[in-house]
């Protein structure tokens, strides 16, 4: 099992030629996308989160060139046809060029880094349009790391993690650096605990013994999901204002939940308050879930799930009818441990613990019950972006 890259090479090698004509010097990177465990909207709120990389992504495929011109194709988009650019990426790109024009721009921002010629490159993606498993990071990280070995940076995994989060930032999502992470740092079988103020990390085993984290697509349009991401950022920077009327903090992943107690009478907007408090406990939550799997405790991490979608859904207000009916079909079936929204929100997937020997019927019972048509991903925990 795993990812199958003899096959996946000789394919993308076929396109490669067809699209443009020739194969000279190529190279090959992966870089997967990532699920959430637990710890969400926590990332720019200077707290915990903890993910896993998957087995699907974004595979390249680049190749120098000796002018200044830079080719790009993707298979995912072939009615878009070969967007063409130059490498100082003066001019904007629409479409899934758009992350290459951040990309670049972001190492000009970030680290002076002015690529001298241009390059043919080939994208393929395998993660479920819309799915909300961090397409658009894995495509950065992949770029990123391409970039890092064709020009000779020499810079390490972090801080080109730190290069794809700035391209999502120029593209205009203000999001947390935590899929960028998973993406660029993930390990087989492995969760990532990430603390995103200091970035400090550690892998933990994922050890789910006789359960099965079944990834659930609710196939929800994601509306209006980068705005309201963007809002709920703003909010809870003003809260951190308020709160710093009476305590030095920066973000709220420093607070504990007694403290957020003690000092919450500062926040006078009752909609910030619940955007705080879900920040500040969920962060609580994301340690308490290390707890769990750290003394196999897989009961109380399925306890935790559910608040953590209940948080969601009713403090910071991003799960939406779908996702909340969807945990909810899924909580009621026999066995069930927990379940949750994964990701941003506003749709895509959500996960939940499923003792291994029901699965198949899990996702009959889900299926009946649900009004749209999930669809069901059986994923493998990945190591993080590489060269294959
Ligand atoms: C999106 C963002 C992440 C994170 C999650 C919510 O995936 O890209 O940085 O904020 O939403 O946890």
């Amino acid at each position: 099992m795993g990812i199958d890259f003899s096959t996946i090479k000789e394919r993308l090698l076929q396109e490669f030629e067809t699209v443009f004509n020739h194969k000279n010097n190529l190279s090959f990177t992966f870089a997967p996308g990532r699920v959430n465990i637990i710890g969400e909207h926590t990332d720019y709120n200077g707290g915990n989160v903890f993910p896993v990389a998957i087995d699907i992504g974004s595979f390249l495929v680049l190749s120098p060139r000796s002018d200044k011109q830079v080719r790009a194709y993707s298979m995912n988009f072939p009615e878009e046809g070969i967007c063409t650019l130059s490498i100082d990426a003066k001019e904007d790109a629409s479409g899934w060029a758009k992350y290459l024009v951040g990309i670049i721009r972001a190492f000009q921002v970030e680290k002076n880094i002015h690529f001298e010629h241009g390059f043919d490159i080939l994208l393929f993606g395998n993660i479920p349009d819309g799915a909300g498993l961090s397409s658009s990071a894995s495509v950065c990280v992949s770029l990123a790391y391409a970039f890092d070995s064709l020009f000779h940076c020499q810079l390490d995994k972090i801080e080109l993690v730190k290069i794809a989060q700035k391209a999502e930032h120029l593209v205009g999502v203000n999001c947390g650096i935590m899929d960028q992470f998973a993406s660029a740092m993930g390990k087989k079988d492995h969760g990532i605990l990430l603390d995103c103020n200091t970035l400090d990390y550690t892998y933990v085993p994922l050890n789910l013994g006789k359960y099965t984290l079944v990834i659930m697509d609710s196939k929800k349009q994601r509306q209006l999901q980068d705005s309201k991401y963007n809002e709920r950022r703003a909010e809870c920077e003003k809260a951190v204002e308020y709160l710093q009327k009476e305590i030095a903090i920066k973000t709220l992943g420093e607070l504990t939940e007694e403290q957020f107690e003690q000092y919450k009478h500062n926040i006078p907007d009752p909609i910030l308050l619940k955007r705080a408090k879900h920040a500040v406990t969920e962060n609580q939550r994301t340690l308490k879930a290390l707890a769990c799997l750290e003394k196999n405790d897989i009961e109380h991490l399925g306890i935790l799930l559910n608040e953590s979608h209940y948080s969601l859904r009713d403090d910071y207000e991003v799960t939406g009818m779908e996702l909340d009916s969807l945990t909810d079909i899924a909580r009621n079936y026999t066995g069930v441990l927990g379940s949750r929204m994964t990701g941003a929100g506003f749709g895509g997937c959500c996960i939940a613990l499923v003792p291994s020997d029901t699965v198949e019927d899990f996702i009959t019972h889900v299926q009946k019950n649900y009004h749209l048509n999930a669809e069901f991903y059986q994923v493998m925990v990945e190591d993080g972006v590489r060269h294959f």
